[in-house]
């Protein structure tokens, strides 16, 4: 009897420890969990539609004072029509393509059905000269969004291709404003220089301009009463230039990253914001004045936006700040085996430089399939001595850790800049199914070759 007994014990242990998921399982699970419950899966309609009519044509605007400069632009403005709409509402946009060349339209940082996303081969076909098409969806996150062509990227970004979608949700700032970060290389005439793609901007960091604008002016102003709570939301649509920002006296949080509200506000001076990345500042406008802020990036320092404070005091609105309080903590995630390494270099072929991961160029790659709401660790290591700042189209991640230390960021991005040599670590639960390219948002680079796919099912 004892002895069945014993057998009876021992088979069902067996067979627990057969059947019971590992530890590492486990706690895979529990960030998934964590994560997923950070986001809205899925959106619920309002039953609102806000239709825009989208134009992609040549035109001028004046980019340098008293002279005109040809571009590309949505509907004659650089950047391109602000589209606002609210949570729950769809967004419809009738697009025409008027240039001479083929293009699209991506949502960047948007959460998009995949057949909405904007790459060409991989989710549409080109959009060809004088013909149209609808892009329609209903956004699924509030925030600061951006869209631009994804055909001949490098070249149709720079001519001035791109705009910003915000997707409001209700907190009442007294002023509410877009600032798009751009740089243009200009030559003596006034126009832009028309070599796109040079050796010289593939095999360093992309295409950096000789002018720096803001909304397409080189010396924006901004003006409040003291006392203004002002919501800035900045948008880097550069090619290549990564900007970091000083913001002089002001005393400036950081309420949200790539769109997504962060977890605990932070410092914004000291952030890098790379190319395709935003953050949402939260600002109080102090006594009369000036107030200059600085990109610092760079050695030489470069004045972006000037606030003129003027005017009564006014009261300052006093809700607290929006926040993401879901933003996972992921406890533990150094010890989870990481999943998949993408490693990033270059390699001159046939005389010209191609940027590789896990030395393959685009088309040529290796798709990446990911299971729906599934962790994973993704490392990428950067054995170049060139900047990538990698983005992932449909998705969020957050960063683990950077070089092998643990990374203190409580937000979400779409975006994350890797340094030269650097290692970077994050974690991603896929919920948007399809297949999205993950690729360098140096333009140049991803036009020598840096992209690759992740499938979602
Ligand atoms: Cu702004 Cu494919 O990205
Ligand atoms: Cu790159």
């Amino acid at each position: 009897m004892k002895i069945l007994k014993f057998v009876i014990a021992s088979v069902f242990l067996a067979l627990l420890i057969l059947f019971l998921p590992s530890k590492e399982v486990r706690v895979r699970e529990s960030f998934s969990d964590e994560f997923n419950g950070a986001y809205r899966e899925e959106i619920v309609e309002n039953g609102n539609v806000v239709d825009v009519d989208l134009v992609a044509s040549e035109g001028e605007i004046e980019l340098i004072d008293g002279s005109t400069t040809k571009v590309w632009s949505y509907n004659n403005s650089i950047p391109g029509p602000e589209i606002r709409l609210k949570l729950g509402d769809r967004l419809k946009i009738n697009f025409r393509n008027d240039l001479l060349q083929e293009t699209t339209i991506h949502f960047h940082g948007m959460r998009v059905p995949n057949q909405m996303d904007g790459v060409p081969g991989v989710t549409q076909d080109p959009i060809k000269p004088g013909e149209s098409f609808v892009y329609n969806f209903v956004p699924k996150d509030p925030g600061t969004f951006w869209f631009h062509p994804h055909v001949r990227t490098s070249e149709q970004v720079e001519r001035g291709l791109y705009g910003v979608i915000v997707v409001e949700d209700d907190f009442k700032y007294s002023q509410d404003r877009v600032l798009v970060l751009d740089d243009w290389r200009i030559l003596e005439n006034h126009q832009i220089d028309p070599r796109f793609n040079t050796p010289h901007d593939l095999s360093h960091d992309g295409r950096w301009g000789n002018l720096v604008t803001v909304n397409s002016s080189s010396n924006y102003k901004l003006e409040g009463s003291p006392g203004e709570r002002v919501r800035l939301r900045f948008v880097n649509t550069s090619n290549g230039r990564v900007y970091n920002l000083d913001f002089g006296q002001l005393k400036p949080k950081v309420i949200a990253v790539d769109g997504m509200y962060v977890k605990e506000v932070f410092d914004a001076n000291n952030f890098d914001l790379a190319p395709g990345n935003r953050i949402d500042v939260d600002v109080i406008i102090p006594e009369e004045g000036i107030y200059a802020i600085y990109d610092v990036f760079t050695r030489g320092q470069i004045r972006l936006v000037s606030i003129i404070a003027k005017g009564e005091k006014v009261d300052t609105a006093s809700f607290s700040y929006p926040l993401n309080r879901d933003v996972p903590d992921w406890e533990g995630v150094d010890e989870v085996l990481v999943d998949h390494k993408y490693v990033l270099n270059a390699k001159v072929i046939d005389n010209s430089i191609k940027w590789m991961i896990n030395d393959r160029a685009f088309p040529d790659h290796q798709t990446l399939n990911l299971n729906y709401n599934e962790f994973n660790k993704i490392r990428f290591r950067n054995d170049s001595s060139r900047l990538h700042p990698m983005h992932i189209h449909g998705q969020f991640f957050k960063v683990i850790s950077r070089n092998g230390s643990l990374a203190n960021e409580s937000f979400f991005r779409d975006t994350v800049l890797i340094y030269p040599k650097e290692t970077v670590e994050i974690g991603i639960v896929p919920l948007d199914k399809g297949n999205w390219v993950n690729h360098c948002h140096i333009l140049e680079h991803a036009a020598a070759g840096m992209t690759t796919l992740i499938s979602v099912e």
